[in-house]
């Protein structure tokens, strides 16, 4: 031990409650490589002093050391140690430094593996040509198997054109010319956003998403002009997929804009560009997504534009059960029954969920920098939060019962009917 932690540990032995010199002696023990006795101060020191950043910015640090780097120092007995929490803490590795026991994380049996992707395509970032702040080249690490559940969604992804992209030349002998438009409906935070960021993961420069607020917000008066480049561009990529997000606030209802004829001529173009008007759409898919598709300009949703619509439902429990997992698996949890939170989350959204499982960290991690004591999420955390966030899809499939009844004439809404029947809504 170095003279001057030796000198350290009396003064603070001396005087156990001065919080500053607590952080001192923790910030020196933490250069020393002393990660365990860095953060047992540290946290010492946050709870003398709640409101001391330094203390706080020192438990992270010290917290991230231990799990990052190689133990530099003997475990010291769990009772004297605490920890952020923070997420992608590496609990069995604290677990093991600390000599703590916890308890098994998931009570029930273990999650099965999801299904394998295939390998994704890769990535021709360098190619695509320099975005204009309009067009953005993605850069998303994300893939389908982050999406939980939305299985029959996941599979006509890959029909309709993931497997196409790949296997160009056995799409083009069957005489499936890859082109067209598919809509993705349903309540808000069911995962459409994520779920074209997945697929932009898998696709890297072909996918190609369009700001729509933009296009219309920066180029007032010119917006047709800029929808045109920006399909142009994306014609120049192909195969490659463009996204619409929240088509309804372009693609609205032309009625609505009787007002705004610049609004109805970009609706007009996009009509065009979608037709491949005096263009060549070949190879160029338009992916769309929105919570209220009866916004949208039924003339977006004829043969050959947005033809085909897919309704993104709420998780059923499988789903639950593995966007809970996701969720969970990276933070430190003790004797969590997946199942039990499974049958009292029906009818929340894949962001309900994200959203409870923050909520209970938060609670185990104030908990735990409140006492000094490590404490894993635990079933009570699950609980408390329960009673806090509720079920947000709710709301919008009793808005949709109406237009299923009254405006469901070309069986355009069927599978939502059906859903709504399944749940005894209609
Ligand atoms: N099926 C899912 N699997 C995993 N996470 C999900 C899922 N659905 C939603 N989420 C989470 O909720 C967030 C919000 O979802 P989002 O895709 O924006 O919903 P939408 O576009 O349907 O309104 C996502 O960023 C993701 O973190
Ligand atoms: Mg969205």
């Amino acid at each position: 031990m170095s003279d001057i932690l030796e000198h350290m540990a009396v003064a603070v032995q001396a005087a156990p409650e001065n919080a500053p010199l607590r952080v001192q002696y923790a910030r020196l023990l933490l250069e020393h490589g002393r990660h365990t006795e860095a953060l047992e101060n540290a946290s010492t020191a946050l709870r003398l002093d709640p409101a001391d950043g330094a203390a706080l910015a020192l438990v992270t640090e010290a917290a991230t050391a231990l799990t990052t780097r190689a133990p530099a120092d003997p475990p010291a007995p769990a009772e004297d140690a605490t920890s952020s929490g923070a997420r992608g803490f590496d609990w069995d590795r604290v677990e093991a430094e600390l000599g703590v026991d916890v308890p098994q994380p998931f009570v029930d049996d273990a999650m099965p593996a999801g299904p394998a992707d295939e390998a994704p395509l890769v990535p021709a970032r360098d190619e695509s040509p320099s975005a204009d702040g309009l067009l953005e080249v993605s850069h998303e690490t994300i893939t389908l198997d982050d999406v939980g559940g939305l299985e029959p969604v996941k599979k006509r992804i890959r029909e309709a054109f993931l497997e196409p992209m790949r296997h160009q030349a056995i799409a083009k002998a069957f005489g499936k010319s890859l082109r067209g438009g598919l809509l993705l409906y349903g309540p808000p935070g069911t995962g459409k956003t994520f779920m074209a960021r997945a697929i932009a993961g898998e696709l890297g420069a072909r996918f190609l998403t369009v700001t729509l607020a933009d296009v219309l917000d920066k180029f007032l008066g010119q917006s047709e002009q800029n929808l045109h480049s920006l399909f142009q561009r994306a014609r120049a990529l192909a195969p490659a997929v463009l996204f619409l997000d929240e088509v309804d606030a372009i693609g609205g209802k032309r009625t609505q804009y009787t007002g705004s004829s610049g609004m109805r001529t970009v609706v007009n173009q996009l009509l065009q560009e979608m037709d491949g008007m005096g263009s060549d759409n070949d190879g160029l898919f338009v992916l769309g997504a929105t919570n209220h598709p009866w916004d949208v300009d039924s003339a977006l949703l004829r043969p050959g534009r947005f033809d085909r619509m897919i309704l993104v439902l709420p998780p059923d429990a499988p789903a639950r059960r593995s966007i809970l997992h996701h969720y969970l698996e990276g933070r430190p949890v003790a004797g969590i029954s997946l199942s039990t939170i499974v049958d009292q989350t029906d009818g929340f959204s894949g962001a309900d969920l994200e959203h409870l499982c923050a909520s209970a960290a938060e609670k185990a991690m104030t908990d735990s920098i409140a006492s000094g004591e490590i404490r894993p999420i635990s079933m009570d955390d699950v609980q408390a939060a329960l009673a806090e966030v509720r079920p947000s899809t709710t709301a919008w499939l009793q808005s949709a019962r109406n237009v299923v009844s009254f405006a469901n004439n070309d069986g355009r809404y069927d599978e939502l009917a059906a859903y709504l029947r399944s749940r005894h809504m209609l």
